[in-house]
């Protein structure tokens, strides 16, 4: 891990009409670090997702990637962004109407001019990478959830990002798919040295893959650390979240 930062918050404030959701967030994930973003339901943490590649855009403060920041960015400069930071979206969000191979292709025939033949190695590549060989001509449908969230991974890899930012990757799976996942997100991060920011409900997650993480309640970064810095912490409530998985206290959807 290098002490630069590759992405950069800084004092991103955003409102819904009345609802204050972001209220200066600061935090800074280092090239190559991963930083796992806690907090409960509904707190902000896809909308803070969503600015790093200017899917949303902040009523104040600044989103920097690199030396980029990004919400003054136009529609070329912000595809130049989602080229280097891909992002696995909550639901997978994959094209219900397209083959898997389609929906890994999808960005390649988009965003380069690599053959047809180019493009298919490619594919094959990245499905090998989320260990799901061989499902090119499934559609979504037939996939488990847990195989489409690997889809949805290799489709946000096939660029080749410098990083990653995954919603809820194990969210609605059983333990030991979720763990499957976690361990395939523990060995890109290994072999890809991609810097992540993963947003999770699953403590169990935080403690496989977290350098740190950022516990984000009231808009705010309330915490920033190491998870032994949480638990030593005087954060009572973080304390306790940590303990139970996230569950107190917070509606939690089903
Ligand atoms: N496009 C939008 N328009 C209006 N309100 C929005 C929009 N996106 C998010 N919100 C609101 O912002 C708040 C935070 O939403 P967000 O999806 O970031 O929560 P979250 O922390 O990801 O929750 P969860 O853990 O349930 O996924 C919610 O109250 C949500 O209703
Ligand atoms: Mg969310």
């Amino acid at each position: 891990m290098s002490e630069r930062a590759f992405i950069r918050y800084q004092g991103v404030e955003k409102a819904f009409g009345e609802h204050a959701v972001l209220r200066g967030v600061d935090l800074e994930v280092k090239e190559g670090e991963t930083v796992v973003v806690l907090g409960g339901s509904g707190t902000g943490k896809s909308v803070l997702l969503k600015h790093t590649i200017g899917l949303l855009r902040p009523d104040a403060g600044q989103v920097w990637v690199e030396d980029e920041e990004v919400c003054s960015l136009g529609e070329r400069g912000l595809s130049e962004i989602r080229k280097k930071v891909a992002m696995v979206f909550q639901a997978g969000a994959l094209f219900d109407s397209m083959t898997v191979f389609e929906n890994v292709a999808y960005a390649l025939r988009e965003h380069t001019d690599m053959s047809e033949s180019e493009v298919g190695e490619r594919v094959t590549e990245v499905l090998a990478q989320v260990e799901m060989p061989g499902v090119e001509e499934l559609m979504p449908v037939e996939l488990s959830g847990g195989m489409r969230k690997r889809v949805a991974l290799a489709r946000a890899l096939a660029l080749k990002p410098r990083a990653l930012l995954y919603d809820e990757p194990t969210t609605g799976l059983d333990p030991l798919t979720g763990h499957a996942i976690n361990t395939l997100i523990r060995n890109l991060q290994k072999s890809l040295k991609v810097t992540s920011i993963v947003v999770t409900h699953d403590i169990l997650s935080a403690r496989m893959i977290a350098d740190r993480i950022a516990w984000l309640r009231d808009g705010r970064m309330a915490f920033v650390g190491t998870l032994a810095e949480a638990a030593s912490s005087g954060h009572e409530e973080l304390r306790r979240f940590l303990e139970t998985g996230g569950g107190i206290g917070e509606s939690r959807r089903p």
